[in-house]
């Protein structure tokens, strides 16, 4: 019997280096995102969607995402890509191809995939504006018979952190107002924050997961390193969405010393 659920997986905030040997707030995040590729490789369906959520490349640099098309090239599955503040967008389009897809449809469901980058501030805010607000809604008009699954970099839900929250998506008011008109929204998963967390936000399933790099302690002033262990591990997010609508999702804690994963919160 053919399985009438989506699987996704969601890896965010990967901050690699143009040079690989270069350190990410002292982690050999490039080491980390090939570890991590190789244990979905060996774990995942292949039928499993990947989706990169943004700060991909920590300045943009071509030879990481050079390097990035070829890792992904090892792992069977079909992925799709969006840029964060640190990247560098007309790359990105440069040279992701088919990585580059704003819609993608899966059985009863449509995946909208938003770039939050508009208006930055320098300092990591990013929005929407009003191109991409106009392509929402135009997606969400066109695909009012699908369940709706909205992909995004910037969370536009407050993780009430000092040095966060001046940094969430800078137009989350709008958002949330065009929203409203539209019922088939299911779910929305965003990275940037370095964190897990779950919301129930006008009641759409709103879910960040933590980053491949290095993970941000919650509810914090100052930019803060997670110093707790069993949160410092690089994760991913897995995603079923069934045919009903109903979005299942739990987030993995990888183990890069013993190839295991550690915890799912
Ligand atoms: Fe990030």
């Amino acid at each position: 019997m053919i399985n009438p659920t989506v699987k996704l997986v969601q890896v965010t905030d990967c901050h690699l280096q143009n040079d690989p040997s270069q350190l990410y707030r002292h982690q050999d995040v490039e080491t980390q995102l090939d570890q991590l590729l190789t244990h979905l490789n060996s774990t995942l369906p292949e039928e499993t969607l990947l989706l990169l959520t943004g700060d991909i490349v920590h300045h943009g640099g071509a030879d990481a995402y050079r390097r990035l098309t070829v890792k992904l090239e090892s792992v069977p599955f079909d992925t799709a890509w969006i840029p964060g503040n640190h990247d560098d967008t007309a790359l990105m389009q440069a040279c992701g191809e088919r990585l580059n897809r704003r819609v993608i449809q899966a059985r009863d469901w449509c995946l909208i995939l938003l770039n939050s980058t508009s208006e930055p501030d320098g300092r990591g805010s990013g929005a929407l504006g009003q191109t991409e607000l106009a392509f929402l809604r135009q997606t969400l008009d066109e695909y009012s018979h699908k369940h709706c699954l909205i992909v995004l970099h910037h969370n536009p839900v407050s993780v009430e952190s000092g040095w966060q929250d001046p940094i969430m998506l800078a137009d989350a008011d709008q958002f949330w107002e065009l929203l409203k008109d539209y019922r088939q929204v299911r779910g929305i998963i965003c990275g940037h924050v370095h964190q897990e967390w779950r919301w129930q936000y006008q009641g759409v399933d709103v879910m960040s997961c933590p980053a491949s790099s290095v993970q941000f302690k919650k509810r914090c002033d100052e930019m803060t390193l997670e110093d707790m262990p069993a949160l410092q591990a690089p994760a991913y997010r897995l995603l079923e969405l069934s045919e009903r609508g109903e979005i299942i999702s739990q987030v993995k804690r990888f183990n890069l010393a013993d190839d295991q994963n550690i915890s799912s919160v």
